[in-house]
């Protein structure tokens, strides 16, 4: 008989932007169910804080500096992961940038390719590098973090937009060609979360509120937390029929 306690005892995982906002949330949720969690990002002291913080609370973690868009970095981290623990058993591929706000049209070739790099290209060739890692140990979860644009594109986020919309794709693909190994790739779609991502749009309070009034059946935005219940189904054994999919949390957006 199943337990469907979500328990992730003995598990490794590995959650890139875990410095802040849904990452750090998302590091914590993981460890709180038991896992052990590598914290990177670009700055060690933002994960080492996450890192102390979920240590603190009695779980398991470490921090690692990781550009999640250099290659070189990707490999080092995944390579000490292996030499480290031996096995990957979770990766959450969360993040991302978002460098230039206007209209497509006007984007310049630095923040279009920062854009790919970071939000593609690094949660690519992160899987690329995780998957024989995982297939050793018998099996894994991956979790994309996508957005609300990869469906409906976000006013003036065109790069953006079409990295979250490829990331889905890529999940998709990945699902497929690694179900038969016992690794799972699905999606998260968040909605407006309340991160530094977002500062841009409270910068003008009366804005933001008349857009989420319009736009948000739930006419708020989310916390980082309430993204966590969804990645904690998507890695644990009680997902285990479900891959190459998309779990929507947006408050209501997109109906
Ligand atoms: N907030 C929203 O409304 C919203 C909505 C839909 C989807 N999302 C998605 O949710 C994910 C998390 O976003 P968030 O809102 O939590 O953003 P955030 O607060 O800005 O956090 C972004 C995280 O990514 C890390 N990061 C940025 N560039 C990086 C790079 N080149 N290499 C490694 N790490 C990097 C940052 O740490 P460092 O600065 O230390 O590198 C930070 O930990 C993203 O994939 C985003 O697209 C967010």
């Amino acid at each position: 008989m199943a337990q469907f306690d979500f328990d992730l005892s003995g598990k490794i995982a590995f959650v890139n932007g875990a410095s802040r906002g849904i990452g750090a949330a998302i590091a914590h949720g993981l460890a709180a169910r038991g896992a052990h969690v590598i914290c990177a990002s670009r700055k060690l002291e933002g994960c080492s804080a996450v890192a102390d913080a979920i240590t603190a609370d009695g779980g398991s973690a470490e921090a690692l500096a990781c550009h999640a868009g250099h290659m070189d970095q990707i490999e080092a981290a995944i390579a000490h992961v292996r030499d480290t623990h031996g096995r990957l058993d979770i990766l959450i591929n969360n993040a991302a940038t978002n460098p230039f706000y206007g209209p497509g049209a006007d984007t310049p070739e630095g923040a279009f390719d920062k854009t790919i790099e970071v939000n593609l290209k690094g949660p690519f060739f992160f899987c690329a590098q995780a998957i024989p890692l995982m297939r050793e140990g018998g099996g894994g979860a991956i979790v994309n973090v996508a957005s609300i644009n990869a469906v409906e594109p976000g006013l003036y986020q065109a790069v953006y937009s079409m990295t979250k919309a490829a990331l889905v794709n890529m999940s998709k693909a990945l699902a497929k060609e690694n179900a038969r190994d016992n690794i799972r790739v699905n999606s998260l779609l968040p909605g407006f979360t309340d991160t530094k991502m977002t500062s841009v749009f409270k910068a003008d309070e009366d804005h933001l509120k008349s857009m989420l009034e319009q736009q948000v059946p739930i006419n708020r935005m989310a916390q980082p937390d309430e993204m966590v219940g969804a990645v904690l189904y998507l890695v644990s054994d009680e997902a285990s029929y479900t891959t190459g999919a998309q779990i929507v949390v947006d408050g209501g957006y997109l109906l």
